[in-house]
């Protein structure tokens, strides 16, 4: 039987479409990876979304608790509730509290790929028996208002990080 050169690529099509391996590539080789990432991405946004809300609304001036350091505190909580751990940290090398530093290691790698305009940075790290996903997200100067408190973000371009929140989460 001869096939016309159309039938023949719809063939080739179905084919592929049908083939084991296309399957095995859309389900992801570790859910468990895939289930944390996404978890980051639903933390990030609640995070960041309380602190915008929290400047917008109850931070009027210099003297006021900041969004940061309430977010801190929040931090402290979840943590000690044995949920994740997340870090504040500083991308200018001026931070307000030392604290905020990046440490060797992951986090100071983070912070260097964010600057140079990664969107996320994630590593998988082994403790005992039990797996981590240790992961970094950028903060760009978000409002004005950020400025009154951290005057070394008045020049920072838009959009360049000057911080960062870095998360570690048990990978379940
Ligand atoms: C009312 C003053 C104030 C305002 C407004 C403010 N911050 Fe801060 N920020 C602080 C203080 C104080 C710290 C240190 C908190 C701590 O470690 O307990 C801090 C810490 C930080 C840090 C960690 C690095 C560092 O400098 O210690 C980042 C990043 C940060 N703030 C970003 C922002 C962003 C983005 C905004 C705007 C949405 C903002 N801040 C608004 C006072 C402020």
């Amino acid at each position: 039987m001869r096939f016309s050169r159309p039938m023949l690529c719809l063939l080739l099509l179905t084919t592929l479409a049908l083939s084991p391996v296309t399957a095995l590539a859309d389900k992801p080789a570790d859910p468990a990876l895939a289930r944390t990432r996404k978890q980051v991405k639903m933390l990030d946004d609640l995070y960041k979304t309380v602190v915008v809300l929290v400047t917008t609304h109850y931070v009027t001036e210099e003297s006021d608790l900041p969004a940061g350091a309430a977010a801190k505190a929040l931090f402290s909580a979840m943590k000690a509730k044995g949920w994740h751990e997340v870090r504040l940290l500083d991308a200018t090398g001026q931070p307000y509290d030392d604290t905020n530093s990046p440490r060797d290691g992951f986090e100071k790698t983070a912070i260097r790929k964010l600057l140079a305009g990664d969107a996320y940075y994630d590593q998988v790290v082994v403790e005992g028996d039990k797996r981590y996903l240790l992961a970094a997200t950028p903060i760009p100067v978000v409002m004005k208002k950020c400025v009154m408190c951290h005057d070394n973000y008045a020049g920072v371009p838009k959009g360049k990080p000057i911080g960062a929140l870095g998360y570690k989460i048990p990978i379940e």
